[in-house]
């Protein structure tokens, strides 16, 4: 008989394994996108300059990194930067920000290939710093032949202008294949267009620092999508924060609009007019 430690995949630590033993490995999410919020608060908290939050933000993606790809997540999506950062923080944080990044996808290659994990992007790429494009465009290629876990980082990322990007891209696809006049637009040719068209939609989205907000971040993607608001800051996540997301995921009954099960299945009644 197998017993529930059985279960635990190697590599999770005994507080991840704690909690990972009460969740049902048949219904982990297919794909989780996560708001990393709060480097800020964190920083100031221990009277620190907010850069050090974003550093300290760095182990929060390993460990969450690691922890679902241990898990055999599918697809793992992190708003690293909003286009909106880009116009709102001084220069100096930005700056920090890119070689921050830049140094991330050096350090971490090896990891993510041992880890089976393959690297994507989704935002403007072209509008950021050529370097750390060129750095980008590294480790993509040499993560790109793993088979495991797709990492997508959100960079330069904003929804609205992703759907923007994919309504030009509908229409520049259809003048170059018979004209506009073509054109027959569903849910599945927007989905096609989008910067997600290598992923399934997100089933849970998480926030972390306490705010209920999407903040411009998969507005089209996380249409039935449960969403894990924890007060925990950014640098403070771990593995096994992910894991007690999950966890409150699979409590959750999923509608897409219908009836849960108890109303699908009584009578419907009559009202009086
Ligand atoms: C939000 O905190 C966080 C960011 C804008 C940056 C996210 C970056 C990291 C987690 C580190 C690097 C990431 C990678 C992928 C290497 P905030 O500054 O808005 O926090 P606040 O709301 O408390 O001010």
């Amino acid at each position: 008989m197998t017993t529930l430690h059985d279960k635990v995949p190697q590599g999770l630590d005994r507080k991840e394994a704690e909690v990972y033993r009460h969740l049902d490995p048949a219904r982990l999410p297919r794909h989780i996108a996560i708001i990393m919020d709060g480097n800020g608060r964190w920083a100031r908290r221990r009277h620190m300059p907010r850069v050090a939050g974003h550093r300290a933000g760095v182990a929060a993606v390993r460990s969450t990194v690691e922890t679902a790809a241990r898990i055999h997540i599918p697809a793992l999506t992190l708003y690293a930067f909003s286009e909106e950062n880009w116009k709102r923080r001084p220069t100096s944080e930005v700056g920090f920000l890119m070689s921050l990044l830049s140094r991330y996808l050096k350090a971490e290659v090896p990891t993510l290939n041992k880890n089976n994990i393959r690297l994507e992007y989704i935002g403007r790429q072209h509008e950021l710093p050529a370097t750390v494009q060129e750095r980008m465009a590294w480790a993509r290629e040499a993560t790109a032949r793993n088979s495991g876990m797709v990492l997508t980082l959100a960079l330069n990322y904003s929804a609205r202008s992703e759907l923007v990007d994919a309504f030009r891209s509908m229409v520049d696809a259809a003048s170059q294949n018979g004209g506009i006049d073509h054109l027959r637009i569903d849910e599945d040719l927007v989905s096609q267009h989008l910067y997600t068209r290598h992923l399934p939609d997100p089933d849970l989205v998480v926030r972390t620092s306490g705010e209920m907000r999407l903040s411009n971040f998969l507005l089209w993607q996380l249409a039935y999508a449960e969403i894990y608001v924890t007060p925990t800051l950014w640098p403070d996540f771990r593995g096994v924060h992910l894991l007690e997301g999950i966890a409150e995921y699979q409590k959750r009954e999923r509608r897409y609009g219908g009836l849960n099960h108890n109303d699908a299945h009584a009578p419907v009644g009559t009202i009086k007019a």
